[in-house]
Formats: C-alpha cells, sequence, structure tokens
C-alpha cells in the first residue's frame, strides 16, 4: 500500500486582517493541515477557523496554549507589530518554525533576541515580504546581479501612498508601535537591500513627520492616531561604499515619492514608481540607462517575464515557507538579513528622536 505523505501541521497566531490572506493561502496546498488558530481575542479565532472551514482544528485565546502543542510542526504569526518578537520566541523555544508578518519586530534589541533563539532551537523564521515574488522585483535583482551596473554606489527608494493612512490596529502605538516605516517603509528598505545583496548599514540619519494622521482636519480618525509616523524620510550609509535615500508615505501632498533609482558606476536602472495610491512594495516598469559605443546615454525598457499579481506574490511566500519546513530548513526571506532592515527602522527611529545621524550597533 502506497505511503501516504506526512503533511505540515501549521498554526496562526493572530487571527486578524492578514490572516486571512494566510489562511486562504495554506487552503490551497495539499500537504498542509491547519489545526489550530489563536488569537486573544475570545471567539475571534474560533470564527476564524470555522470560517475557512477548519470546524476541527483548536481556537486559543493564547499564543502560549497553541505552542504548547507538540504536533504542531510550524506557525504563522499574524499578530500586529509588538507582538512579533514574543510570539516568535515562543513557537521558536517550541519547536516550531516560523512565517512572522513583517516588519521582523519593533526594535533592534528585539531582532537580535529572535535571531539569538533560532540559533539556539535550530528553528527558523521567514519574515513576510512578498514584494520579492513580483515579476518586477525579481527583475531588478536579477538585472543588478548580472553586474552590468558596475558598482553601485547610490540607490533612491520609497513608496508612497498619496491618502493612504490604513487606520485599524496600524494607527495605534500600543499595538502597532511604529507607523508607516514599520507598515509599508520597511518593504522600501528590503527593495533597495534585497536587491544590492543586503550591505551591512552603518548610520542612519532619518526624520518621521505626523503632519496629515494627527490632523482632525486630514483624518478622520485622528483621535485614535498615537503612533508618530504618516511620513518618513533616511539617508542611510551601507557598507560597500553605498547610500541609500530612502522615503515612505502614508499620506502626502504629492502625486508620488518618485521612481526607484540604482546608481552604478556602469549603468543605472529606473524602477518606475507603480501607479495608483494604494503602494503594496510592488515595483513599476524597468529602465536601464548605459552609454552606448560612442558615449551617448541609451535608455532600454527592460522586459519582465511573468505578472505581477498580488494574490500570486503572496502564495508565493507562504509555498517558499511551506517547502522550507518540510525540505531544507533554510528559511528563504531570513532574519540574517531583515536583522539590517530592522535596524535601519530602529536608527530611524532613534536619529528623529536625537535630531542628528546616529550610527548603527550590530
Ligand atoms: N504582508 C502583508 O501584505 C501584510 C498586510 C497587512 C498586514 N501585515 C502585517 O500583519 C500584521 C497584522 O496586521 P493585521 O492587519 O492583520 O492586524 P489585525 O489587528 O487585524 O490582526 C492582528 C490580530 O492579532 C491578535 N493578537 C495580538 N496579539 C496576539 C497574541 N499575543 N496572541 C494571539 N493573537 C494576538 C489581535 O487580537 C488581532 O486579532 C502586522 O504586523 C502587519 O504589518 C502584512
Amino acid at each position: 500500500m502506497a505511503e501516504t505523505k506526512k503533511k505540515l501541521r501549521v498554526g496562526i497566531i493572530g487571527t486578524g486582517g492578514i490572516a486571512h490572506a494566510h489562511a486562504r493561502a495554506y487552503k490551497n496546498f495539499d500537504d498542509v493541515e491547519i489545526v489550530a488558530g489563536a488569537d486573544i481575542i475570545p471567539g475571534k479565532a474560533r470564527a476564524f477557523l470555522d470560517e475557512f472551514g477548519w470546524t476541527e482544528a483548536d481556537a486559543y485565546e493564547t499564543h502560549e496554549e497553541l505552542c504548547a502543542r507538540k504536533d504542531i510542526d510550524a506557525v504563522s504569526i499574524c499578530t500586529y507589530n509588538s507582538q512579533h518578537a514574543g510570539p516568535a520566541i515562543c513557537a521558536l523555544t517550541s519547536g516550531k518554525d516560523v512565517l512572522l508578518e513583517k516588519p521582523l519586530c519593533v526594535t533592534l534589541d528585539e531582532a537580535k533576541a529572535i535571531v539569538a533563539v533560532e540559533k539556539a532551537t535550530g528553528h527558523f523564521v521567514s519574515v513576510g515580504f512578498q514584494p520579492r515574488y513580483g515579476a518586477n522585483v525579481k527583475k531588478v535583482k536579477e538585472v543588478i546581479d548580472s553586474g552590468v551596473l558596475g558598482q553601485i554606489y547610490y540607490v533612491v527608494v520609497g513608496g508612497g501612498r498619496v491618502k493612504g493612512i490604513p487606520g485599524h490596529t496600524f494607527i495605534e502605538k500600543d499595538k502597532a508601535a511604529v507607523g508607516c516605516v514599520g507598515d509599508i517603509g520597511c518593504y522600501g528598505l528590503d527593495f533597495a537591500l534585497n536587491s544590492i545583496g543586503y550591505p551591512k548599514p552603518l548610520t542612519v540619519s532619518g526624520k518621521m513627520t505626523a503632519h496629515f494622521g494627527k490632523n482632525p482636519d486630514k483624518y478622520k480618525e485622528a483621535d485614535r492616531f498615537t503612533v508618530d509616523d504618516d511620513f518618513a524620510m533616511a539617508m542611510i550609509r551601507c557598507e560597500g561604499d553605498v547610500v541609500i535615500d530612502y522615503r515612505a508615505s502614508w499620506a502626502m501632498n504629492m502625486d508620488t515619492t518618485g521612481d526607484s533609482m540604482f546608481f552604478g558606476t556602469d549603468a543605472g536602472l529606473k524602477v518606475k514608481a507603480p501607479v495608483g495610491c494604494c503602494w503594496d512594495g510592488a515595483a513599476g516598469d524597468l529602465i536601464l540607462y548605459k552609454d552606448d559605443e560612442n558615449g551617448q546615454q541609451t535608455a532600454t525598457p527592460i522586459e519582465i517575464d511573468g505578472n505581477n499579481v498580488k494574490t500570486n506574490m503572496f502564495e508565493c511566500k507562504v509555498r517558499a515557507f511551506v517547502d522550507a519546513c518540510m525540505g531544507d530548513k533554510v528559511a528563504p526571506i531570513p532574519t540574517s538579513q531583515i536583522l539590517y532592515n530592522q535596524a535601519i527602522i530602529d536608527g530611524i527611529i532613534r536619529s528623529n528622536a536625537c535630531g542628528h545621524e546616529v550610527t548603527i550597533d550590530l
């Protein structure tokens, strides 16, 4: 008789908004079984599991109870930012691999603690940056990895929403801890850093503003807006003599934060800002700037294979995690990289508070 292949037994911690995208992805995989869910709001995990037809799965009101289950192999952690580090460390120490939503966590110290527990337990955390699976974002990395740009010395990157303050738990400091920078801002950082091979950041000069979120004339939930930022900008010096010029927006009196640009010694790559007001980390069209044999600059649009549909990217990210759990146990989007992303966010917050450039201690 043919042996039935063991399914990956998964629990979902935090069953709010984005947990639904995780659930939709898992639902498509025959080799995954959702066995539990946890949410601190009574009844929320049960309702979520039932909504997806997982009526046999167990519902809990704490992540500790779910993590204590010995028969769970892996978890998706879909809690708000202030509840990333605690549940991730609990899951790792309970012997589970972790798909953790972005941003990695809130502070650099938390990030270092997660990395230390990963090393100690031998289990891994993969961080949920699905734009990496977009065709355009992959193409940017492919072009840069080909070496055509020469040495990259300056990167301009930014993601912008025009009027896109998300509301919900994203604007409550006790839950989200950081605003725009922790929400869409970490995507821009991952795009820039991953494209150029995640150089170690050295210093940051950053500024965060909240001219829209805290103003009742501009934002209807201003009384609930307790995070510090709806816009951020930073200059980030990295190893390899490269500087990243960064901006992120939830709201602005501007149509876009601009195209992303990679300046190299042999050529330059422009990545058009995606059109529309809700930016999710995706990249637009690519144009390569390079001199011809007569020294005249040419602008060549780059063909992209595949499409850039968000739902596919999300499913790719969850699939890559499942494959790693069942296979080589190597995180598709590892904390060794995202630690640098978190270090920059931490640096922007510190620089904003003290009003000058800060060094990054890694
Ligand atoms: N990758 C993406 O495209 C994407 C999109 C949206 C949100 N996110 C990220 O997902 C996270 C959650 O966002 P959301 O919009 O789903 O928030 P949400 O507030 O809708 O859901 C979070 C849920 O976690 C629960 N929770 C909090 N602490 C918990 C704990 N210790 N144990 C169990 N449950 C707990 C809350 O009760 C809530 O139901 C955020 O970090 C956000 O940045 C990612």
